[in-house]
C-alpha cells in the first residue's frame, strides 16, 4: 500500500511539538520499572529487557511511579516464529475497581501468519472498547515504537509516531473520559490461548517455548506524582497550559492527524467495537454515536 505523503509532515510536526518543548526522559529499565510478576522470567540488560513465557508462567513489570497526562512510549520486538496463543501487552493503568486503562495487546499467531494488534480503553472500570488492526510491517523483525499520548482533550494510540486510534473527550455529550486517575506504565507476556489466536482455535505449542519478547527505549514524558501517593493528581497535573501536551496543537497537525487516522482505518482496521451492532444490542456505547 502507498503511504500518504502527509505522513512525513505529520511525524516532523508531532516530533517537534513533542521533543522541542521538553526533554524526554529515557532511562535504564531499573530506574523506571520493577517486576510485578515472575521476576525470574525478566532478563534486564541495561536499557533492554526480555520477558519470557513458558508453560510454568508468563511475567510482567510496572513503573515505580504513576502519571497523569503526557506521552509514554516503548520499543517492542515481538515473539518470533510461532507465537500462537501468546499475548504481549504494553499498557497504562490506574488501580482499583473503577480503574482507567489504555492497552496495546499483541495477539500472536502461527509462523508466517500476521499478528493482530488490539487496543482497548477502560474508563471507571469498564472496558469493551476493542479495536483490532493488522500492522504494516512484521513486528517480530525489528523494534517498533508504541506510544500513548494523553491530554485533557484526547487520547492517541501511536505506532512509530503514526496515530492509529483516537479517543476524543466527549464529556459534553455525557461520555466518561479518563482525567483524574494517575496511571502506571506496564508490560507483560502471558498465555491466552483460550481466545487470542484465530478466536482461540489455535493453542500455544509449548514445544516452541520459551517465548520471548523484548522491550527497549522507554520514554515517559508525563506529569509524575510522588510515589507515596500524597499528591492530588488533578491539582498537581491538571493546570491547563502547564505542560507541552496541553498546548493547543496547530490546525494543520489536526488535519494531518485526521487524514492519517482515516488512512490507517481504511487499510489496517479489522474490528471496531463501535461497528459491532450485534454485541451491543441494548444500544451502542454513547461515544460511538455520531454528532
Ligand atoms: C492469524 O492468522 C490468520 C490467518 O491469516 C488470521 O485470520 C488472523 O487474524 C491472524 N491473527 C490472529 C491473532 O489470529
Amino acid at each position: 500500500m502507498k503511504k500518504p505523503s502527509n505522513l512525513r509532515t505529520w511525524k516532523a510536526i508531532f516530533t517537534l511539538i513533542n521533543f522541542g518543548i521538553t526533554v524526554v526522559y529515557a532511562a535504564d529499565f531499573d530506574q523506571l520499572f520493577q517486576a510485578n510478576w515472575a521476576p525470574h522470567h525478566i532478563l534486564v540488560q541495561g536499557a533492554q529487557i526480555a520477558l519470557s513465557l513458558d508453560s510454568s508462567t508468563g511475567c510482567g513489570f510496572e513503573s515505580k511511579n504513576k502519571y497523569l497526562f503526557g506521552k509514554a512510549s516503548a520499543q517492542l520486538k515481538l515473539v518470533e516464529g510461532d507465537s500462537a496463543g501468546t499475548v504481549t501487552a504494553f499498557y497504562m493503568a490506574s488501580e482499583g475497581p473503577n480503574h482507567d486503562e489504555l492497552d496495546f495487546e499483541f495477539l500472536g499467531n502461527v509462523s508466517g501468519e500476521p499478528y493482530v494488534m488490539q487496543t482497548n480503553l477502560y474508563i471507571n472500570g469498564t472496558g469493551n472498547r476493542e479495536q483490532r488492526h493488522y500492522l504494516w510491517f512484521d513486528p517480530t523483525m525489528d523494534f517498533h515504537t508504541y506510544s500513548f499520548f494523553w491530554n485533557r482533550r484526547t487520547i492517541l494510540f501511536l505506532v512509530d509516531d503514526i496515530p492509529i486510534r483516537e479517543f476524543a473527550n466527549k464529556e459534553k455529550k455525557g461520555v466518561a473520559y479518563p482525567r483524574s486517575q494517575a496511571m502506571g506504565v506496564h508490560g507483560s507476556l502471558w498465555n491466552a490461548d483460550d481466545w487470542a489466536t484465530q478466536g482461540g482455535r489455535v493453542k500455544t505449542n509449548w514445544s516452541h517455548s520459551p517465548f520471548v519478547v523484548k522491550f527497549q527505549s522507554f520514554e515517559i514524558d508525563a506529569c509524575q506524582l510522588s510515589p507515596d501517593g500524597a499528591d492530588d493528581p488533578v491539582v498537581k497535573c491538571g493546570k491547563s497550559g502547564q505542560f507541552w501536551w496541553d498546548k493547543p496543537v496547530v490546525k494543520e497537525v489536526n488535519k494531518q492527524r485526521k487524514r492519517l487516522l482515516k488512512w490507517i482505518r481504511h487499510n489496517f482496521l479489522i474490528y471496531d467495537y463501535c461497528q459491532d451492532v450485534a454485541r451491543f444490542n441494548d444500544g451502542m456505547p454513547r461515544e460511538c454515536l455520531q454528532g
